[in-house]
């Protein structure tokens, strides 16, 4: 619809197709043309919907307990369950597995479980901030390994930490709404055992996260009421740097006021992007204010769920499984509780995973699909919140 269409909307009315519930009023004016336009090409081409047609997780074998990193630093698994709930993590295994490898290897089992062949694919949408390169980011890695050659699909790689699946999952759900594409692979993945820092000085940081991978093949459908009910994803830069890596990066330290606290030096040419700096103080790992993470994700993650049902015109009631991002057994259980759910109605994996990020989603909503939690029309939540700070939620009906 044109800009200027646009314009004539009244006060308090909702445009036509934005699944709002007051009645549209139509004010006749010169952009009548758009309106006639847009009402022409929506009655006359029906809108896809998109639903999750194939689903599959990958694991590394390693499993690494609260034990195995007593060894490493100043911490205890009675400390690590009581804050976090973990048990244990998996970590790739180095020089054979990386970020990408694993979204392959997540890639094709939601292939096998779709019935599809990676070749019917339109598009891959990869998440993740562990990636395997700097540049180029992991969907061209992920292309090539699955054998893609000839089709020439892009690859888009998105970098919205925690919250890169919810995500990636309404980018391709627009895409394919709009009728742009038909099949999309969409990937979270992590390798996050190769950046943490495993002396003492890190380990509010290292105790959490592990790595996984899982995927869902994303698919057009003209039934209605199925697939993506509704989806809605937000940001607060406020907070950018309370969970972040900062470097290496190209931030030359403008964003604070004292740059020297990153470890940015004052060379003619060079050692902004990494300094020695960086390197002898230990500049170059993640660093979290987890307090401040905790207090912003128990607000977040029922405002976004709230959201997404009044989107959908549905009750928390209606819910039959929450899938929330795993970032601590205490945050899920806190959502949990607000929502009033059962624990039959939540699955919650950290325990044996940690942390996966981008990840931990499709890797938890594939193992309840295989533990046969997930049944056809059921409604399914999935929320997210993390770094940016950055947050979103999902209404899925199976
Ligand atoms: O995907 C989103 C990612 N992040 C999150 O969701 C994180 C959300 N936040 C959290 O999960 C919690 O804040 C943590 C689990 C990270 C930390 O728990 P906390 O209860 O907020 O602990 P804290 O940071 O306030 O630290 C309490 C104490 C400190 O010692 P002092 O200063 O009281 O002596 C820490 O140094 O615990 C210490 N500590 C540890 N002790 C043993 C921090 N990490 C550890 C550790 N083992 N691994």
């Amino acid at each position: 619809m044109g800009q200027g269409a646009k314009e004539h909307w009244g006060r308090g009315q909702k445009c036509i197709g934005s699944g709002g519930k007051r009645a549209t009023k139509i004010h006749f004016s010169k952009d009548f043309k758009y309106l006639e336009i847009y009402f022409l090409t929506n009655l006359l081409k029906k809108m896809p919907s998109s639903y999750i047609k194939g689903i599959g997780y990958y694991v590394p074998e390693t499993i690494v307990t609260n034990a195995d990193l007593q060894r490493h630093m100043d911490t205890t698994d009675e400390w690590i369950q009581e804050r976090t709930g973990i048990q244990e993590r998996r970590y790739a295994a180095k020089h054979k597995e990386t970020t990408s490898v694993l979204g392959t290897n997540a890639a094709k089992k939601a292939l096998t479980n779709a019935g599809m062949d990676a070749n019917e694919l339109d598009l891959i949408i990869f998440a993740t901030l562990s990636p395997d390169y700097y540049f180029p980011g992991c969907g061209v890695l992920l292309q090539r390994q699955l054998g893609i050659t000839k089709t020439e699909i892009p690859a888009l790689d998105i970098r919205n930490q925690c919250s890169g699946f919810v995500y990636g999952l309404s980018v391709a759900d627009a895409f394919i709404r709009s009728g742009m594409y038909k099949n999309i692979l969409l990937v979270g993945a992590e390798t996050h055992s190769m950046g943490l820092d495993f002396s003492t000085r890190g380990r509010n940081v290292t105790v959490i996260f592990g790595d996984g991978a899982g995927a869902v093949i994303m698919s057009a459908t003209d039934e209605q009421f199925r697939g993506i009910l509704a989806s809605r994803i937000h940001a607060n830069g406020e907070f950018a740097e309370e969970l972040a890596m900062i470097n290496p990066g190209s931030h030359g330290g403008v964003h604070v006021p004292d740059p020297s606290v990153y470890g940015y030096e004052e060379a003619e040419y060079g050692e902004t992007f990494i300094s020695p700096k960086m390197l002898t103080d230990g500049m170059l790992f993640p660093n979290m204010n987890g307090q401040l993470v905790f207090k912003n994700a128990v607000v977040k993650f029922p405002e976004v769920i709230a959201e997404v049902l009044e989107a959908a015109g549905l009750e928390k009631t209606d819910i039959d499984l929450l899938v929330c991002h795993q970032a601590n057994l205490r945050i899920s259980q806190f959502v949990q509780k607000t929502m009033g759910l059962r624990d039959d109605q939540v699955w919650n994996n950290i325990q044996r995973y940690g942390n996966t990020t981008a990840a931990s989603i499709p890797i938890a909503l594939a193992e309840a699909v295989e533990a046969g939690k997930v049944k056809k029309g059921d409604l399914i939540c999935l929320a997210a919140f993390g770094s940016g700070f950055t947050w979103g939620a999902a209404l899925i009906r199976w």
